[in-house]
């Protein structure tokens, strides 16, 4: 019997599994399978290993100093005289080396003395202290120190110890120092608070912060269609980029319009990610244009099993054909092989369609579970939270496996269909997890699929018209003197009721603080929810989006009703 006779007879109602399989346990590559899991009924059940786990705590039982460090932004332009430094100095269950415990009341007690230095030269860019169980120190140095501008990256190495000499730690990091680009655009990613910020001529070649929210759009029935006034349709909503489903050599002149137009988009290379050559051909194609603000290469890389080191070396070949921009991945499943399906990518995007999904039991007549079946949204609850818990677990991924956290953003469900999903996800459930994924730090939306519903277009619209723009956009995005997003407890004194979501953003300069809040329950909320302490507020000074009337009472965001999914983002003014 062959496979698809298999499947007719699972499809007619017939399941007949041949013995030699359901006798076979172990990991076949030939079984259909997604997230290494197989979907198809008639094949075992097996783990499909890959799973990032909690690392055991270090024996000892002590504090681990876990010495980290990068610089601030992902490049640096030869315009610029100085660049900095990210020095994390945090205590860690699981990574780095006992801290001495010491007995010294000299002012050097429980600090972390280090030095950075260039690799080739030695020269040191950054000799200083900082205290121990600390994050995000920053050191500014002088860039030119490092030696001329070019394109290749300069490696620099930290070295420390405490008062004492002993032990020592030794941390490696790369640093771009380009030559200035006064054509086409340069994006770079801020290492602490891990948000975009592009140049081009529409900036008057300045960096300014950038907030991607838009769509992949298709190449049928839009791109094709070869007609500037869907992509002014499109821009006019409000959108800010596009992750076009096409390449240059198809779509020359809707790219080229978008370049005039300032509409920036991911320069997809999903199609040919694995063939060099062609990486190569369109990268030359569109490194220089004002609109790319980053490459897009593997999609689901994870689901589809690709071999882990296809995607890293798309990212390096990029990378030395144009080290001016960002490289993302689409990252679908909740835990296999985070690790390796990473590492290609500056940007992880995350693909949780949980709307309308049968989180159970799926179209291919099995059950969907941690180690079988594809129920289109992977080990989801079928919930608006699995957004905002799958932005939690892969950032706890890379706290467990000890690397620099990746820029995330979110890729909302915007479709329904291909018997996974049932219906469409409402206007309220779209702008739900929209803020969800920003009060768990996504720094971009790119939904899925341009052209959507009439309904879905203009709500995505609202929402990006507001978080796109000053001053909700300086606070989403992250910069100097911007802190968050922190959660912040949200309650409904006298009940066990848990689905309010907030998170706060600091702008510590300007005293003022944004705060979202979303109502993840279906069901309106008939009493007094207190959002907070959101520290030193003295009063709200607007709300920016969503109808709910928030008002300050002794520290906390007070309101006595809370209606069902809603959403807000409130400027709040913090104490002088
Ligand atoms: C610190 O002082 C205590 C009490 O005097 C002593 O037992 C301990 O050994 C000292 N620790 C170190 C690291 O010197
Ligand atoms: C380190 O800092 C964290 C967060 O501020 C705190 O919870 C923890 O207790 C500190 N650890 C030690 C050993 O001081
Ligand atoms: C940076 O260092 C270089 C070489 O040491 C020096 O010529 C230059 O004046 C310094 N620039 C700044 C802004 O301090
Ligand atoms: C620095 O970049 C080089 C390639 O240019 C790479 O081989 C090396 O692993 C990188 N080092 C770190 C610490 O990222
Ligand atoms: C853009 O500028 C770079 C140098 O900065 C140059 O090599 C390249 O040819 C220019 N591209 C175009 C299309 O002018
Ligand atoms: C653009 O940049 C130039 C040079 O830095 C500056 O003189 C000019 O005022 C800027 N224009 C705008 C509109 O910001
Ligand atoms: C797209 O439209 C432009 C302007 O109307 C036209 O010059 C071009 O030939 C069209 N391209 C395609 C592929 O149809
Ligand atoms: C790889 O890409 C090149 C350039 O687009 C193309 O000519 C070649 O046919 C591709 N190879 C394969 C195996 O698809
Ligand atoms: C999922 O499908 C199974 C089998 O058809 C059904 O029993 C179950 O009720 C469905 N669950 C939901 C939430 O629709
Ligand atoms: C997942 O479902 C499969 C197929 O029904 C079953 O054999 C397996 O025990 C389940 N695994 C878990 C972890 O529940
Ligand atoms: C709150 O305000 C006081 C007085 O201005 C200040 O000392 C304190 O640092 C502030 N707290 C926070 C957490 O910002």
């Amino acid at each position: 019997m062959v496979w698809s006779q298999l499947w007719t007879a699972v499809v007619t109602g017939v399941l007949f599994v041949p013995p030699a399989i359901s006798q076979q346990t172990g990991n076949n590559p030939d079984w259909p399978r997604w997230c290494g899991k197989v979907y198809e009924a008639g094949y075992p059940n097996f783990d499909p290993g890959g799973q990032t786990l909690q690392p055991p705590p270090h024996p000892c039982g002590c504090p681990l100093l876990h010495v980290q460090f990068q610089p601030r932004y992902s490049l640096y332009l030869s315009t610029e005289p100085y660049g900095e430094f990210v020095v994390n100095a945090g205590f860690s269950p699981y990574h780095g080396t006992p801290w001495p415990p010491t007995n010294s009341t000299t002012q050097w007690a429980n600090r972390f003395i280090f030095s950075i230095n260039s690799v080739e030269t030695d020269a040191p860019l950054v000799q200083a202290t900082v205290p121990v169980n600390t994050t995000g120190n920053l050191f500014q140095f002088n860039l030119s120190r490092l030696g001329p501008p070019r394109l290749d990256p300069y490696p620099v190495v930290l070295y420390g110890a405490p008062e004492s000499g002993q032990p020592s730690w030794t941390a490696t990091a790369n640093i771009s120092y380009l030559p200035d680009k006064t054509n086409g655009s340069v994006t770079r990613i801020d290492n602490l608070k891990g948000g975009l910020w592009v140049k081009n001529a529409a900036s008057n070649n300045t960096f300014a912060p950038y907030l991607p929210y838009g769509f992949y759009a298709s190449h049928d029935n839009f791109l094709r269609e070869n007609d500037t006034k869907l992509i002014d349709y499109y821009q006019g909503l409000g959108l800010t980029g596009m992750v076009p489903l096409a390449s240059w050599g198809e779509i020359p002149e809707m790219l080229g319009y978008m370049d005039r137009i300032d509409l920036k988009y991911m320069y997809n290379l999903r199609y040919g990610y694995k063939n060099l050559s062609y990486v190569e051909e369109n990268v030359l194609q569109a490194r220089d244009k004002p609109g790319i603000f980053a490459y897009w290469t593997a999609d689901e890389p994870d689901g589809w099993q690709d071999p882990f080191p296809l995607p890293p070396l798309a990212h390096s070949h990029i990378r030395t054909l144009d080290p001016y921009h960002p490289v993302a991945i689409t990252l679908n499943c909740q835990n296999y092989y985070f690790a390796e399906y990473s590492l290609g990518a500056d940007i992880l995007m995350s693909d949780v369609y949980p709307i309308g999904i049968n989180s159970t039991f799926s179209k291919w007549g099995t059950e969907c579970n941690a180690t079988h079946g594809d129920c289109g949204c992977d080990n989801c609850r079928g919930i608006v939270q699995d957004v905002s818990d799958r932005l939690d677990t892969l950032s706890r991924y890379e706290t467990w496996l000890g690397l620099w956290p990746k820029t995330k953003f979110h890729n909302p469900q915007s479709f329904h269909g291909q018997d996974y999903w049932l219906r469409d996800p409402t206007v309220e459930e779209e702008h739900v997890m929209n803020v969800l994924a920003f009060n768990h730090g996504a720094k971009g939306i790119i939904s899925w699929l341009w052209p959507t519903s009439k309904i879905l277009a203009e709500a995505h619209g609202m929402l990006a018209r507001v978080v796109t723009k000053s001053p909700t956009r300086e606070f989403l995005v992250g910069g100097d003197g911007v802190d968050g997003p922190v959660g912040v407890g949200a309650k409904v004194p006298g009940t066990g009721v848990e689905v309010v979501d907030a998170a706060v953003w600091v702008d510590r300069k300007q005293k003022k603080a944004l705060v979202g809040v979303v109502n993840g329950g279906y069901a309106d909320i008939e009493r007094r929810v207190e959002v907070g302490p959101v520290v030193n507020v003295t009063g709200v000074d607007r709300t920016l989006w969503g109808e709910v009337e928030w008002r300050v009472e002794g520290g906390l965001l007070v309101v006595d009703r809370l209606p069902a999914l809603a959403t807000s983002f409130v400027l709040v003014n913090l104490r002088g």
